[in-house]
């Protein structure tokens, strides 16, 4: 898999076995590469998957926009060009190389194991997937080559997962991570689109001194902060918080990795803010921290309290980067250091870094964002 030869405007890649001519230049790009199909392009993910893949000039030679019947016939711009929404359908993806799926866990279930078996590869938005031991769910910058263990599906990581392990895999392979205790405050668009609107109109209420009526929440999300992320399980954790233990563990490699987290839905539009303590195996030193992270490709240290600066998620929004900042020795626990991380849940957390995968799938990233393995041990 690689470039096989590369003239001044064409390169010819090998992937999967098959060969691709790919003109560069954005115009052309439209006509020569990769059939993408993105299912539940309306959706707040979705619609970022499409940015992407036009910002970081994917070479896309067709784009296919797959949602609910409710969207069919609503049109969507990919580079200057209306697309047009289709109803996703069982033979819908039949003939494209690869599908984006981000239209919750019931239609992944359904669709992708049907799409992966016509050959098209599927990275998957959803959890559906995550804890299938032969299914790689990846981070490129953390464990890149697990992509290529794939077998038709990959997993995308849970947001507040990989926006907090961009911080913690470089203090991993300095210290040797053993616990993480974190509280999260997530933005609305995690939830969706339905749930970006309902802030909205909560605000304009509230302004306006009309009632609140939650729909998407079971309170108020304006003015208020709700400790529920995700439905609850029997151990009084949510799902959402449980997947920085058990999804932290297979993108780290880390078998007996522990996190007890709290997930926290705050009002804002967009990118999740984590607090997180960890605990390491070895005493952690702020210096050597501050360096591993400044060289982590995707990771921006933004650490000076005395100037008021460290990351927030207004400042966050939009940007690929994760920011880390706030890094401090912990004052209660050994062998711990305490940070603040914030990421765009819609970028890192989900439609960067699908696309990113699809990068590594095609061999074309890791150049630009790549790197950055030299700060892991063995
Ligand atoms: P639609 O807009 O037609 O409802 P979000 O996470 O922002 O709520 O977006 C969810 C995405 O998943 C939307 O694009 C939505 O399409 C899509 N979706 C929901 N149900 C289905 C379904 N049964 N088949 C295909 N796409 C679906």
């Amino acid at each position: 898999m690689g470039v096989l030869d590369r003239r001044e405007d064409e390169e010819v890649w090998i992937a999967d076995g098959r060969e691709r001519r790919v003109v560069c230049g954005s115009k052309k790009e439209m006509s020569a590469g990769y059939k993408v199909a993105i299912v539940g392009a309306t959706g707040a993910v979705g619609e970022e998957m499409l940015r992407v893949l036009e910002r970081r000039k994917f070479p896309v030679s067709e784009v296919g926009l797959f949602a609910s019947g409710r969207s069919a016939g609503r049109r969507m711009k990919f580079f200057g060009e209306e697309v047009e929404v289709r109803e996703l359908r069982r033979d819908s993806l039949d003939g494209y190389d690869f599908a984006l799926f981000s239209a919750g866990s019931g239609v992944s279930r359904e669709y992708a194991p049907i799409v992966a078996k016509a050959g098209v590869v599927v990275v998957d938005n959803s959890s559906a997937f995550r804890m299938e031991p032969e299914v790689p769910l990846v981070v490129p910058e953390i464990n890149g080559e697990d992509v290529f263990l794939h077998r038709g599906i990959i997993a995308n990581p849970n947001c507040t997962t990989a926006i907090t392990l961009m911080a913690l895999a470089p203090l991993h392979w300095l210290f040797g991570l053993k616990r993480i205790f974190a509280s999260s405050y997530q933005a609305v668009s995690g939830t969706g689109a339905r749930a970006v609107e309902e802030l909205r109109e909560q605000v304009r209420a509230w302004v306006n001194g009309d009632e609140i009526r939650p729909r998407v929440y079971p309170h108020q999300i304006a003015f208020n902060v709700l400790p529920h992320v995700d439905s609850f399980l029997e151990n009084g954790y949510t799902r959402e918080e449980m997947k920085m233990q058990n999804e932290g563990r297979r993108i780290l490699h880390l078998p007996g990795l522990v996190a007890s987290v709290t997930c926290v839905r705050v009002p804002v539009f967009r990118a999740h803010s984590v607090a997180v303590t960890a605990q390491f195996e070895r005493p952690p030193e702020i210096g050597c921290a501050v360096e591993a992270l400044r060289k982590f490709p995707g990771v921006v240290v933004e650490d000076e309290p005395g100037e008021a600066k460290y990351p927030t998620p207004l400042s966050v929004a939009g940007q690929d980067e994760c920011r880390v900042g706030r890094l401090r020795l912990d004052c209660a626990l050994e062998n711990a250091m305490s940070l603040w991380v914030v990421g765009d849940q819609l970028l890192k957390g989900a439609a960067l870094n699908a696309v990113q995968i699809l990068e590594l799938l095609v061999n074309k990233s890791g150049g630009e964002d790549g790197g950055g393995v030299d700060l892991k041990e063995g």
